[in-house]
């Protein structure tokens, strides 16, 4: 099998190195890739959204297999292009086609999924800008804090939480009228605040079956103690304690199940992974949002725990015979840190120098925002490098990131010192 993937961060480098591990795999390409993939696949520049380019490499490469990393290229329905041309048809896509990636590209989509289906999410109402007044009436009805959502992509943005009545009304305002966020907030949706912790369950479905794969909880805010500004997530654990088999199993009927056969009642052909942000609410799970995609950094502390030859699982997602195989799980915790650019998620300077990686010995470093260089290794991106460790406890496991992490160097470099304080 000849394999392309698409993306350029921690996420994809991940997939590449789970991936080249398979005997079922031939050629290993990744586009554009980043200086991680570069050691272990080939890398091909150009932009993912741009399906003309995807299509001429994957004819020119004999291209089997395409695992799309991202969102933006399921939400433009790149699917649905490999459908649709004919030299294309019988090459498997990993990723949902584009009718079913609104659970992503939309949060109305997705809430009216939800509440078709008897799926547990927060209550909501959604607005456009011929509806504003009626928006500040619903938020005067409900108590603080007030969760604004964007409808469309945002670039994880789109989400406000805020603690005060005319501040949440203005920012509507900016968001409908002002178009904070472009044409993703043409539309917003107003919710419920759920009070609770977090975590990520992750699906993989052919359309008719569907497998769970290890739970994971990311952090998400820039600073200790989850504070300051949100980022696209600065470390991850898996499996997530406090997902007790009895909780897991509330989540599996009450959530994942009707998910899957949502998709299938109303007709949204879905063959890839399904990433459900949840919420345990009390002792009950809630959705958050769903998302057509893997999560990253999730993906660097779920794949290391999955020990099932990933092309098997591929393939079994495009003959649609998933029920046919055993996805088997290492029962070592896995725990990543993320190093990024100091300023980040601001602005931060590019180009510096990483310096330190051949004396990682016990470690995974799954490159993101980094490109090779005459030579060297140097940051590209906000988010640099996750380091990921194994351990027979998840306390274990991160420990052995920071050790690894300690003998790492690139100027500005910051990173959480917390990763897991919560569990
Ligand atoms: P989303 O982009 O939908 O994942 O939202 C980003 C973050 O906002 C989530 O990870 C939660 O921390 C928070 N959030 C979203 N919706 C709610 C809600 N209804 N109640 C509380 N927190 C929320
Ligand atoms: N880590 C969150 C995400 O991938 O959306």
């Amino acid at each position: 099998m000849n394999i392309l993937i698409l993306g350029s961060g921690g996420r994809e480098h991940t997939f590449a190195w789970k991936i080249a591990k398979s005997s079922r795999c031939n050629k290993l390409y990744v586009a554009p890739g980043n200086s991680g993939t570069a050691e272990i696949a080939e890398n091909i520049n150009l932009k993912v959204t741009d399906f003309e380019a995807v299509r001429a490499v994957v004819l020119s490469h004999q291209i089997d297999i395409v695992v799309v990393g991202p969102e933006d290229p399921l939400v433009q329905g790149i699917h649905d292009y490999f459908l649709n041309h004919e030299e294309l048809n019988g090459i498997a896509v990993i990723g949902p086609q584009k009718a079913a990636a609104e659970l992503e590209g939309s949060k109305e989509f997705a809430k009216e999924f939800m509440m078709r289906h008897n799926i547990p999410t927060a209550a909501y109402k959604s607005f456009t800008r011929y509806n504003v007044v009626e928006g500040y009436k619903f938020l005067e009805t409900l108590s603080p804090p007030y969760v604004l959502k964007a409808d469309g992509l945002a670039a994880g943005k789109g989400v406000l939480i805020l603690h005060d009545l005319d501040e949440a009304k203005l920012e509507l305002k900016q968001m409908l009228v002002g178009a904070k966020f472009g044409d993703a907030s043409t539309k917003v949706v107003i919710e419920e605040f759920l009070d609770g912790i977090e975590l990520s369950c992750f699906v993989l479905t052919d359309g008719n079956n569907y497998k769970i794969l290890p739970t994971a909880k990311d952090y998400k805010r820039i600073g200790e103690g989850d504070t300051g500004l949100n980022t696209g997530g600065m470390g991850a654990v898996s499996p997530v304690p406090f997902a007790t088999p009895a909780f897991l199993n509330k989540i599996e009927e009450r959530i994942v199940k009707p998910t899957v056969f949502g998709l299938q009642k109303d007709n949204l052909p879905y063959q890839g992974f399904i990433f459900i942000g949840i919420i345990k609410v009390g002792d009950d799970p809630k959705v958050i949002e769903y998302n057509v995609r893997m999560g990253d950094p999730e993906t660097e502390v779920v794949l290391p725990r999955v020990k099932t030859d990933m092309v098997e699982i591929f393939e079994a997602i495009s003959n649609k015979s998933l029920d046919k195989i055993n996805i088997e799980i290492d029962d070592r915790a896995a725990t990543t840190v993320m190093l990024v650019s100091g300023g980040y998620p601001e602005a931060y300077e590019r180009g510096k120098e990483i310096t330190g990686l051949e004396n990682i010995k016990d470690s995974i470093p799954f490159h993101a925002g980094s490109v090779k260089s005459n030579g060297e290794i140097i940051t590209s991106g906000g988010r640099v490098m996750a380091i990921t460790s194994y351990g027979n406890t998840y306390q274990e496991a991160i420990k052995r990131c920071y050790k690894n992490i300690s003998k790492l160097k690139f100027e500005k470099m910051c990173y959480r010192k917390d990763i897991g304080f919560d569990l």
